[in-house]
């Protein structure tokens, strides 16, 4: 049986599984390129974030999938950097001495900086962000993503706020099938994922609330 739930705290082995997971489901992501120790290290890091929401879906001890959400993004950067930043840079600096790797870090940041209108900020704005969610392939459609985001919307709402940003690239088709699956508002487009087109949702909590699961 699958259990959603909220944590305040990972595990080595269970921050592992995360970076495993968002390096396996999200291969071209700009953070995937940064490599597994940071990735363990952010999600760490997030997981006691007061201003962080991280929901899992676990079978067992095996977790089938997580979503990431932040209240307030830059903060939230902030915070890691001053708290991990040293040890993460570490971590990634580990993985930027593969050619191959560093190659695909400045290409992703040059093409954000030479994306059309919206960018970086305006995704990254003072409203909540869905950071990341992901569903194991061999979990997927069976209602994973859409019971997380409910628990998502439960924590939202605690804190009082009424709306979500997710921002995904036209790469990621599913995921995009999956935002206007929930009710999402399609609020334009922009190039923040460096790889082309990235579709920019604004997600009502309250639909999230209302909605079947
Ligand atoms: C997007 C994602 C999280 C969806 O998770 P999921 O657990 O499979 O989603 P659900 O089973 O809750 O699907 C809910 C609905 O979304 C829509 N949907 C989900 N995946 C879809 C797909 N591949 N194609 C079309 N519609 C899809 C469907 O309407 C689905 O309802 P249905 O199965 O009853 O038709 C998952 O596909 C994933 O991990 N994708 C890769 C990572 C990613 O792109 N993350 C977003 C980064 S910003």
């Amino acid at each position: 049986m699958v259990m959603v739930q909220r944590m305040n705290h990972l595990t080595a082995s269970e921050a592992r599984q995360i970076a495993d997971l968002h390096k396996r489901v999200i291969r071209e992501g700009f953070l995937t390129h940064l490599g597994i120790p940071f990735l363990t290290q952010m999600y760490r890091a997030f997981a006691v974030d007061p201003g962080v929401c991280l929901i899992v879906a676990q079978h067992g001890d095996r977790i089938a999938g997580f979503t990431c959400t932040a209240i307030d993004l830059p903060q939230t950067y902030r915070r890691f950097m001053l708290k991990r930043g040293v040890a993460a840079a570490a971590a990634a600096a580990r993985t930027l001495l593969k050619p191959a790797s560093l190659r695909r870090v400045i290409e992703t940041l040059r093409a954000a900086r030479v994306g059309d209108n919206t960018k970086v900020a305006e995704a990254q704005d003072r409203q909540p962000v869905l950071m990341n969610l992901c569903v194991d392939p061999a979990e997927q459609r069976k209602g994973l993503g859409r019971m997380m985001m409910k628990e998502t919307a439960l924590w939202l709402a605690e804190n009082a706020k009424e709306v979500l940003v997710a921002v995904t690239g036209e790469s990621q088709r599913p995921a995009v099938e999956f935002y206007r699956h929930l009710g999402a508002i399609e609020q334009g487009t922009s190039n923040v994922h460096g790889d082309g087109r990235s579709h920019r949702f604004i997600i009502r909590v309250a639909t999230l609330l209302d909605a079947q699961s």
